[in-house]
């Protein structure tokens, strides 16, 4: 650990909230989902409804539910990307759309898991979306790993994480994961998708023995979709000494308005997926 690998402290409204569980909670990983049933729209367009994902449990605030899970592959070269659903047209109301869907690890991996907070009028969300799905570094990136050895752009390569298991940066327990904030199916597209990448020895022993997140994660890395789910800021794991006051400082935060999300349990969550906007 490195001490100038601190992230300045967040400054904002402050809110208490129950304690969130920690790393026990893997024993219950892809066990049982909780599911909630967030508000619906009525707005036109295409695909939406209700749609069953994968995603970090939320554990304390206000956001409905957790945030949904990118699947991860690596390629050949040792390159991160996410994995996007297979496309197809299908016959809805009479007519035809476009949908990204397949089956994954048991599960139905849909692109309406990410089909909220205006996400679903985003060029990269599109089924149809030309994109190799790496995963790249953003701009301002809020780790100083990150901002000191990745340019804007860059693709995360697994070398990048070689040190996850003893990372830290002075916000709660070093060893527990090493993330990098980025975007997906974002270039030369106008909106950004906000990701999260984190690679953890929590996960490697979780995927052993569960069947989504072996097909859903690699290595240890998982990935996730990192709009709150409340009001749709961008939270951050370790990116705030201010997830300790709210939970737990292993947490996912988002400084808004004091959720906090476990990336160690992963739940299955149900919401009305919004329609993509024709
Ligand atoms: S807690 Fe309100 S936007 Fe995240």
């Amino acid at each position: 650990m490195s001490a100038d690998d601190k992230y300045p402290e967040e400054s904002g409204r402050r809110r208490f909230v129950k304690g969130v569980v920690g790393g026990s909670a893997l024993a219950g990983v892809g066990a049982l989902g909780t599911v909630t049933v967030n508000s619906a729209t009525a707005s036109p367009g295409a695909g939406g409804g209700s749609t069953q994902a994968w995603a970090i449990e939320n554990t304390g605030g206000p956001a409905p539910r957790g945030m949904p899970q990118i699947p991860i592959e690596i390629d050949s070269e040792g390159y991160i990307k996410g994995v996007w659903p297979d496309v197809e047209t299908v016959t809805q109301g009479g007519r035809e759309v476009q949908v990204a869907e397949m089956d994954l690890g048991g599960s139905t991996y849909s692109s309406e898991w990410f089909q909220y907070c205006g996400v679903e009028g985003y060029g990269g969300i599109q089924p149809g979306y030309e994109s190799e799905n790496y995963f790249r570094s953003g701009s301002n990136p809020a780790y100083n790993w990150q901002s000191q050895s990745k340019e804007e752009g860059d693709r995360f390569h697994v070398d990048d994480f070689s040190d996850y298991e003893e990372w830290g940066n002075g916000i709660g327990d070093p060893g527990t994961g090493k993330p990098a904030s980025g975007r997906w199916r974002s270039e030369d597209a106008s909106d950004i998708i906000p990701i999260q990448l984190l690679r953890s020895t929590r996960i490697e022993e979780a995927a052993q023995d569960d069947e989504w997140l072996q097909a859903s994660t690699s290595e240890g890395f998982i990935a996730w979709l990192n709009k709150c789910t409340h009001f749709c800021c961008v939270p951050g794991y370790k990116q705030s000494a201010d997830a300790g006051r709210f939970g737990n400082p292993n947490s996912v935060y988002c400084q808004c308005h004091q959720s906090t999300y476990d990336p160690f349990n992963l739940v299955q969550t149900l919401f009305i997926a919004r329609p993509r906007p024709d």
